[in-house]
């Protein structure tokens, strides 16, 4: 029976707006444990990488971005210079799934804070503004947390590992809200995050330059880790 690393938050959040959570939980840390999952699984170990190491072992995390979104070779290059791009951005922070055994990398995570002069910020914030209202774009965006990227390779998904790498990304983060776009289309992706607790900011959006149709959509923090049962109301 193998064991898997995984995070789990000894938080809980129980309500949903943005602005109710303000700053409540920043700097606490979620704690890690071992549980045990599918016989067979191997194990993986998560660890958080700085800037210097990411940029560092940049050609392995574009392989796996590669490999997890079947993506053209030809899109690599502009993917390898927005990585790097976003390394710089503030509070930057990555997160990388290593097969205990290999030692190989086999998924990872990263995301910044979001502010306005990044392009994906300032494009979201005029989009949420315009579909919900400008006080809306500022309870979700004004202090948040963008997941930029989250990949696993095909053959390590569906053991948890997606889930963990989120958890591990914005546990102890002090903005109170996280944000993300993804294909608005039911996908492996879009179920996890609504698991993990997050609602639909904008749907049917395409980005400039014509992309096909994304949902942003955003989360208080801190997450919900899915394999914590909801807790049920007391009787006392
Ligand atoms: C999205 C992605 C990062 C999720 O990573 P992951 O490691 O597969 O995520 P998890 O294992 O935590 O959850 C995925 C599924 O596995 C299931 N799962 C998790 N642990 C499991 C276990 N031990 N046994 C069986 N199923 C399990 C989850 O319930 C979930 O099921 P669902 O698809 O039916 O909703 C990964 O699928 C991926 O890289 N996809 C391609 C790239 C991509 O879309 N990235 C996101 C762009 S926005």
């Amino acid at each position: 029976m193998s064991i898997r690393l995984s995070l789990r938050s000894t938080l809980h959040r129980g309500y949903d707006s943005p602005s109710e959570r303000s700053g409540k939980y920043a700097g606490r840390v979620a704690a890690v444990s071992a549980r045990r999952t599918t016989p067979g699984a191997r194990a993986s170990a998560l660890s958080e990488l700085g800037r210097e190491e990411f940029l560092g072992g940049l050609e392995g995390l574009l392989a796996i971005y590669a490999s997890a979104m079947d993506a053209d070779a030809a899109s690599l290059p502009s993917r390898r210079e927005l990585m790097r791009r976003h390394a710089g951005y503030p509070s930057f922070r990555a997160w990388t799934a290593s097969d205990q055994l290999t030692g190989e990398i086999v998924g990872f995570a990263y995301g910044f804070h979001g502010q306005s002069g990044q392009w994906w910020y300032d494009v979201v914030w005029a989009e949420v503004a315009r579909y919900a209202g400008v006080r809306d774009a500022a309870a979700w965006l004004a202090d948040c947390i963008e997941i930029a990227e989250v990949h696993v390779r095909p053959q390590d998904q569906r053991l948890g590992i997606g889930t963990s790498l989120i958890l591990a990304l914005t546990a102890a983060r002090a903005e109170p809200t996280v944000v993300l776009s993804t294909p608005d289309r039911d996908s492996t992706a879009r179920r996890l995050y609504r698991r993990m607790g997050f609602s639909d900011l904008v749907t049917g959006f395409s980005f400039p330059g014509g992309s096909p149709p994304y949902a942003v959509m955003g989360a208080g923090l801190p997450l919900r880790d899915p394999a914590v049962p909801l807790a049920s109301p007391s009787n006392w």
